[in-house]
């Protein structure tokens, strides 16, 4: 499976560097594809006119196959009284740097499954995997990217989504254990989450779906990629690992955050975007999400607050509303140019057995 995924992708390592929103650049992505791995531009945060000139960046920098990566969230719903309410429990926190929260919120990107411009761009772009997070698109969208030679993938955190993925004729399924940076790929955050560990995910789906699986979630270093083959992954993605990339656009305090590692511990919250995500403790965690919070806006609307909070917060100087999404092993994270980060981890993998 492993190898037959390999010349599907037209890679040379199981490496698939993940797409992360606001931290993967062109330049990063380009350079895991260049380097044999599968490099990943997210562009659940952008619109269609951005997401072309990103593309394009890439296809500058490599001719080699890489991944576009969206959100397909059901459609944010407003709800003004509840927006306000939020807004209203965040006043002392603003008030801390002197600043009001904003009027309104809003939504400050939009679902991929609201954004018909973003599927023509990428009909007609043909990159040679799309990646969906949070749920599955339209049936009819998937036929015609799939027609149209693109290899699709979907995030899963459990059996009952890796089933439907399967159901609608995606190709692989990224299997996102509860150790795993960033939000949460579940498709509707309302349901119980099973909060499976990557490892035991993977032994869940293995004997109940035939799709390849690509193991997300605390993997950092070789030895770790040997582990997620013999639990049945065909290939691993990689988040956190990538982040302190001299090629991300991580901001100077998430990285010197990495670098620190010792003493900080993550967790997952929704209380910065409206939905689960897993990143480095501070008080965006401890105080918004205190006990006795009011109900969050839907995903992102919730988002627009905690970006205008840290913006108030960061224009004074203070860092402790940043966000620093991470997965429980990000202090694993190595520092090194992305090619050679890849190359590392592909000889480490090699020599582990
Ligand atoms: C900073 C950051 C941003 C992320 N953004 C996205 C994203 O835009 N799309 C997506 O599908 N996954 C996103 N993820 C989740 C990754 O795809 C992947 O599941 C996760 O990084 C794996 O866990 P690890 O960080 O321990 O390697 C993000 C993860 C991080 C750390």
């Amino acid at each position: 499976m492993r190898h037959d995924l390999l010349s599907k992708l037209d890679i040379r390592y199981p490496i698939i560097q993940a797409p992360m929103a606001g931290v993967s650049t062109p330049a990063l992505a380009a350079a895991v594809s260049n380097a044999g791995g599968l490099g990943s531009i997210a562009v659940g945060t952008v619109n269609a006119q951005q997401a072309r000139a990103a593309i394009a960046t890439v296809r500058e920098k490599t001719d080699r196959p890489f991944n576009v990566n969206v959100f397909t969230h059901a459609p944010a719903h407003s709800d003004p009284a509840r927006e306000a309410a939020w807004l209203d429990w965040l006043r002392p926190h603003f008030a801390r740097f002197g600043a009001e929260p904003p009027a309104a919120l809003s939504e400050i990107y939009r679902s991929f499954l609201a954004d018909e411009a973003m599927f023509q761009l990428l009909l007609e772009e043909r990159p040679a995997v799309v990646s969906f997070h949070f749920g599955l698109p339209p049936q009819a969208w998937i036929d015609a990217l799939k027609a149209a030679g693109i290899v699709l993938f979907t995030t899963a955190t459990s059996l009952d989504e890796a089933v439907r993925i399967e159901a609608a004729g995606i190709d692989v399924i990224v299997a996102q254990g509860i150790e795993a940076g960033g939000h949460r790929g579940m498709f509707d955050p309302a349901q119980p989450d099973p909060a499976l560990p990557t490892f035991e995910l993977l032994e869940q789906l293995l004997d109940k779906v035939s799709l390849p699986l690509v193991a997300a979630g605390g993997i950092m270093d070789g030895r770790q990629i040997r582990t997620a083959f013999y639990h049945g992954a065909s290939a691993v993605q990689m988040g956190s690992a990538f982040i302190a990339c001299p090629e991300s656009s991580a901001p100077p305090h998430h990285r010197a955050l990495i670098a620190q590692g010792e003493g900080l511990r993550t967790e997952l919250s929704a209380v910065i975007s409206g939905r689960p995500a897993r990143g480095i403790v501070n008080k965006l965690f401890s105080e918004i999400g205190a006990e006795g919070h009011p109900p969050l806006p839907d995903y992102p609307i919730t988002y627009d607050a905690a970006k205008a909070l840290h913006a108030a917060a960061s224009s004074k100087g203070n860092q402790d509303y940043s966000v620093n999404w991470g997965g429980t092993n990000f202090a694993q994270a190595r520092a090194l140019p992305a090619g050679e980060l890849v190359a590392t981890l592909a000889a480490e993998m090699n020599e582990a057995a």
